[in-house]
């Protein structure tokens, strides 16, 4: 309570309007700090032996579901279906300034170039569709994706942006929201709270009761750095007829994703287990892939209609994730939540085993390596796998940090390589590809500092492990 006055008090007195907090931004805060703080003591550790695993209605094999129909039904389930991408996020990551979602990723195109190219492909194609596209911007996204957008505006692709909930980090010694401490705005006093937030920030947006009205009656929420997560019909059929108000994409797990959250059954119920909840004991089982075999891909399907519902008897209280960080050498905590953890809160959820190829994600330049590459092809701006690649499986890229901005890693490539019959790429050290290389089977490259090695333009690596200051 005594965190409320302050906060009340210092929205009312501190003279600058960005500095202040809307109420809904206050009461959202309040609500998760003040959950915080007595979860602290109270919130009992998940219990093992509890833990089942999903049954075949809680997980359903993709390949199982049934199609979706003919062009004219799938455009009926079409007409009922928005697409909402979150954006909250920047390209720091990949050495970029502003939202992740304008880095180019293939050709000139950006991510939302390529999902906007996706979404005017089947308005175009289905008679009557008329989906969509909603973007959660962050504080951090919204003013650049605004100007960005503009240039849609001749598409047949209604594009509304909102923004989600801007809430104070807490000081971990004092505990006391860090804006308090300041009487103008202080960015690094802020944070976006993680994309559980979606529930919040687009109820209180009012763009549910607007998409209702509409006669919209499903949203499809993903990560906007995710190519795989394509509108699919057949998804959208098996929600309309199991009345599934929360559907899960789940993938299944390689050695390389052993962190991702995954699907269980607890107390007889739907539930997402992530690896912060594990206890220390069972952390390697969770990391298996023989035990928890799939991991969420954050391809949510919702009913709009249940979101309303969840949200006006205020019981959605999804778990926190604490984010300890430091602000100059201030440790500072953050009070997240995430979309997965919903999942328990809705009726007749479950989740979808797809294939990979519904999980493209970009995280660091290696991934757009292998979407930029022939591996994959457009069409209307969905990434397609070459049928030329005889394996299953895409090859597991790995740049070393000398590729991590943009800008270095495309100066660091003649042409993108010939990766068709790629398993493995590590690179580590100073190195360059000419163009036209072609990488088969393992290729590993090690240069060590002070070295350099350049791949002279046309060359095949099959199985190759090179090293030290080579020039081959
Ligand atoms: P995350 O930051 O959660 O990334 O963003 P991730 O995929 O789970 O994992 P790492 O940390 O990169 O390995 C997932 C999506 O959610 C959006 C981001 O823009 C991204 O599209 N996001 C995240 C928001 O919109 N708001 C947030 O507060 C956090």
């Amino acid at each position: 309570r005594q965190v409320a006055e302050k906060m009340s008090r210092h929205n009312n007195s501190v003279p600058d309007d960005m500095a202040k907090m809307t109420d809904m931004e206050v009461r959202g805060f309040l609500n998760l700090y003040g959950r915080y703080m007595a979860e602290k003591s109270t919130k009992p550790a998940i219990s093992w032996g509890k833990i089942q695993q999903p049954d075949a209605n809680m997980l359903k094999p993709y390949d199982e579901l049934p199609a979706a129909g003919d062009t004219a039904s799938e455009g009926e389930l079409l007409k009922k279906l928005a697409v909402l991408k979150l954006n909250g996020g920047l390209g720091t990551s990949m050495g970029c300034t502003g939202p992740k979602s304008v880095i180019e990723v293939r050709n000139d195109s950006t991510f939302l170039d390529l999902i906007v190219q996706q979404i005017e492909h089947i308005n175009k194609k289905y008679e009557g569709a008329d989906v969509p596209l909603l973007l959660m911007n962050s504080f951090n996204t919204d003013g650049e994706t605004a100007k960005i957008i503009q240039k849609y505006q001749d598409t047949n692709v209604t594009i509304t942006t909102f923004q989600q909930s801007r809430f104070p980090r807490i000081d971990k010694d004092t505990l006391e929201p860090l804006p308090l401490s300041h009487t103008r705005y202080q960015h690094s006093d802020w944070y976006p709270p993680g994309h559980g937030d979606v529930f919040e920030a687009v109820f209180n947006s009012g763009l549910v009761d607007t998409l209702l009205a509409q006669g919209k009656e499903y949203l499809f929420v993903s990560n906007v750095d995710n190519l795989g997560a394509t509108v699919d019909t057949k998804i959208l059929r098996m929600l309309e007829e199991t009345e599934c108000e929360y559907c899960m994409e789940l993938t299944d797990k390689t050695r390389a994703d052993v962190k991702g959250g995954t699907i269980i059954s607890y107390d007889g119920k739907v539930s997402l287990l992530e690896v912060a909840q594990v206890p220390k004991q069972y952390l390697e089982q969770f990391k298996s892939i023989k035990k928890f075999k799939v991991f969420n891909t954050n391809n949510i399907w919702l009913s709009l209609r249940a979101i309303k519902r969840v949200m006006q008897t205020g019981a959605l209280q999804l778990d926190i994730i604490v984010n300890n960080k430091a602000v100059g050498d201030k440790k500072v905590v953050q009070l997240e939540t995430a979309i997965g953890a919903a999942i328990s809160y809705f009726k007749n959820a479950c989740g979808v085993n797809v294939p990979r190829s519904r999980f493209l994600p970009v995280k660091s330049t290696s991934d757009p390596m292998l979407i930029q590459s022939n591996m994959f092809t457009l069409k209307s701006g969905s990434l397609v796998k070459n049928p030329l690649r005889e394996f299953a499986t895409t090859p597991v890229v790995k740049l070393g940090d000398e590729f991590k901005k943009v800008s270095s890693y495309l100066s660091r490539f003649g042409s993108i390589p010939d990766v068709l019959e790629l398993d493995h790429l590590t690179v580590s050290g100073d190195v360059s590809f000419g163009s036209d290389v072609v990488l088969k089977g393992t290729v590993i490259i090690v240069v060590n500092t002070g070295s350099k090695v350049m791949i002279p333009r046309g060359s095949i690596l099959e199985n190759q492990v090179i090293t030290g200051d080579l020039h081959i």
